[in-house]
């Protein structure tokens, strides 16, 4: 890759947009500024979920998951004609496992997971099972009209270290030997070709860091302390799904997941400046908190619930209050207490915009299009005073640029799986 775009960029700029930049120039400002690389390696096999970070994720003080700063979306083409061989998928399978033996996983060292898309299902006969439906991505409301992803395969690496992102895509790309002290015996090249990067970042302080980007005010309002480009904290234990309520039950990709990932610009000019705190609270939690002043600084102190118990039935607040909550109106979907989705998004400078890549997982994509269809909240903007997009919790903030959907599958049937699970 080039190292054109870096040259006349200061150091400290030019090392914060590293992961954005990528390839080998990125990687050694990475590593000269941070610590020297020393990351543990890979050991005991990881676990057959791919989806499976919880057990190797921070906790915060009430024992909520703290998702890794670092993050990196591949979007696969495959380069061959018709279906891979059996060679390409040996050296995909050889490739991904060299990651794995390489990085602990941990948030210190690398966290993954390979999926593919029903455009890469498309090139073969037989067709995916039925206990695993994997839709094309469409537009999900009526007010968007995103680009629909069509990559083969998407990569999702994760980690505390930029550098650790950096030198796998290298290793992946054929650019690198030894990863961590592995040798590199086969990559992506010739079967996988990197067809788009999305990169970003979440965790205390990061989104203040980059906030000289496109939609967010010249001001610099975002909170030093907070984890997203909006001001609060997201993903507590409880307002989110479970791995195992995650997880396909049966047939050939069980013990995998789908995952779901769009991108979303977002316009945070009248967030930050028309919108006072009040306003912001109640329309990402619900206006009870917001009246109750329950949400202190970033919300940390909302524990592991965000007090939705709190929280009025949707409709009931738009109503009542002309307003509805974020987090409020996803409430209904809810299955013994708990979102039906895993939430594992991350915020963006991704074209010099401010955005998030909302990346979830969930059984099956259903789960998710039910989720978003609450957000929506279509049947909010009848007769109360809450518009389509106006106090209907953040979306007049947003602008969906693009969808994908994914199979994960289980980690054994990773490489270039057959719609069949089998070889
Ligand atoms: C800029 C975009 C977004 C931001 C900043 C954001 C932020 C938040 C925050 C702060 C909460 C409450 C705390 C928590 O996470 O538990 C929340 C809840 C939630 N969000 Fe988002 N969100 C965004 C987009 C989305 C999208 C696109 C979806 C997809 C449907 C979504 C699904 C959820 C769900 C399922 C919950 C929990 C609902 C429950 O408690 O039952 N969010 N979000």
């Amino acid at each position: 890759m080039s190292d054109g775009p870096n040259r006349g960029i200061d150091r400290r700029a030019f090392v914060k947009s590293a992961l954005a930049i990528g390839g080998a120039s990125a990687l050694s400002a990475c590593l000269n500024r941070t610590d020297s690389g020393d990351v543990p390696t890979g050991s005991e096999s990881p676990p057959e979920r791919q989806h499976a970070w919880n057990d190797a994720l921070a906790r915060d003080d009430h024992g909520n998951a703290v998702e890794p700063p670092h993050r990196l979306l591949l979007l696969l083409d495959y380069e061959g004609n018709g279906t891979p061989t059996v060679g390409e998928r040996e050296a995909v399978a050889t490739a991904l496992s060299t990651l794995d033996r390489a990085y602990a996983w941990s948030h210190d060292g690398l966290l993954s997971t390979m999926a593919y898309s029903p455009a890469y299902f498309a090139r073969f006969d037989a067709s995916l099972p039925e206990s695993t439906p994997l839709p094309d991505p469409r537009a999900l409301a009526s007010f968007e009209d995103p680009t629909l992803d069509t990559p083969d395969a998407l990569l999702y690496l994760a980690s505390d270290h930029a550098h650790v992102l950096l030198a796998a895509e290298q290793a992946l790309t054929g650019e690198k030997d030894t990863l961590n002290g592995v040798d590199v015996t086969a990559g992506f090249n010739g079967v996988l070709d990197v067809a788009q990067r999305r990169t970003g970042f979440k965790g205390d302080g990061l989104p203040a860091e980059h906030q000289d980007a496109n939609g967010v005010p010249t001001s610099e309002p975002v909170p030093e302390d907070a984890p997203l480009y909006m001001g609060f904290k997201s993903g507590f234990t409880k307002t989110q799904a479970t791995e195992e309520r995650v997880t396909i039950r049966n047939g050939p990709f069980a013990g995998g997941t789908t995952q779901h990932a769009s991108y979303m610009r977002l316009n945070l000019e009248q967030w930050y400046e028309q919108d006072d705190r009040e306003a912001r609270v109640g329309k990402m939690f619900c206006p009870y908190h917001a009246e109750n002043d329950i949400v202190e600084g970033t919300g940390d102190n909302l524990g592991t619930d965000a007090a939705m118990s709190k929280a009025k039935p949707a409709a009931q607040a738009a109503s009542e209050d002309g307003v509805v909550g974020h987090n409020q109106k996803m409430v209904d979907v809810r299955e013994d207490g708990r979102p039906i989705i895993l939430r594992r998004d991350f915020d963006s400078t991704d074209g010099d915009h401010a955005g998030l890549h909302f990346v979830s997982f969930q059984r099956a994509i259903d789960d998710f299009v039910a989720t978003r269809d609450a957000m929506t909240g279509d049947e909010l903007a009848g007769d109360t005073p809450v518009g389509r997009r106006t106090n209907n919790g953040i979306l007049q903030y947003m602008d969906i640029a693009n969808r994908g959907n994914y199979l994960v599958p289980p980690r054994s049937k990773r490489a270039l799986p057959t719609p069949r699970g089998d070889a």
